[in-house]
């Protein structure tokens, strides 16, 4: 595979989509070919996927349902995007991937790592970043950030303590895999955030040679 995949992640509210749309315009900006997608999301499919998953009408939902439709949305992004942009020899950006069932799924809805890694294997044939930034933020800060912004979808509605199984299910990764999870203080002005994650990934993608 000749491209780069990069993905961010993070509790909800903590900035990665505003921070993903920066880095693919400053890449974009100094002429290397990139783009970007948000999951659960990015194929006409998957957008479809995403409105019921979110939807607050359907709190009825099964916690394997839910995993089942992150995984299946994710399916469909990694083959119909993801996989021939990596093989054109793209940077691709994505706002979100598979550490989020991981954590959210595997650790918040106590449905377990290896559960969601099983499931996420059928969907993806094991594709995973080459390299993420989690941008770290206390959990409470985020969904305040969240409500402010508006209404709460179905999984922003969580318990407060949901977001802290989550938040420190994200920590945990990132110190499991370090080598790939890049943690970001997120309690900062983007453009500072965005100078920091812009100089990380261009070290990164010169190394790749791209
Ligand atoms: P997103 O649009 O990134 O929301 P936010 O901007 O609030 O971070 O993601 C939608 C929600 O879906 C978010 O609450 C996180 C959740 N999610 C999972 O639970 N599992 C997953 O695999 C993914 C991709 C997202």
């Amino acid at each position: 595979m000749s491209g780069l995949f990069i993905s961010f992640e993070g509790n909800d509210g903590a900035g990665k989509s505003t921070q993903a749309a920066l880095l693919l315009d400053s890449l974009r900006k100094k002429g290397i070919s990139a783009v970007s997608f948000r999951e659960p999301g990015g194929t006409d499919i998957s957008e479809k996927i995403r409105e019921i998953i979110l939807d607050n009408e359907n709190y009825k939902m099964k916690y394997m349902t839910e995993a089942l439709l992150y995984a299946a949305s994710r399916c469909q992004l990694v083959g119909e995007k993801i996989l021939p942009a990596l093989k054109a020899g793209n940077v691709v950006i994505c706002d979100r991937f598979l550490d989020s069932s991981v954590v959210y799924q595997g650790v918040g809805r106590n449905l377990g790592i290896d559960t969601i890694e099983e499931i996420n294997r059928f969907a993806t044939g094991g594709l995973k970043p080459d390299l993420t930034f989690f941008l770290h933020l206390e959990p409470s800060e985020g969904i305040e950030r969240k409500r402010s912004d508006g209404e709460l979808d179905r999984m922003e509605n969580q318990k407060g303590y949901f977001f802290w199984k989550v938040y420190n299910g994200f920590m945990e990764l990132a110190e499991r895999e370090n080598e790939r999870i890049i943690k970001i203080e997120a309690n900062r002005p983007p453009n500072e955030i965005a100078a920091e994650i812009e100089e990380l990934a261009e070290r990164f993608i010169a190394e790749r040679g791209l």
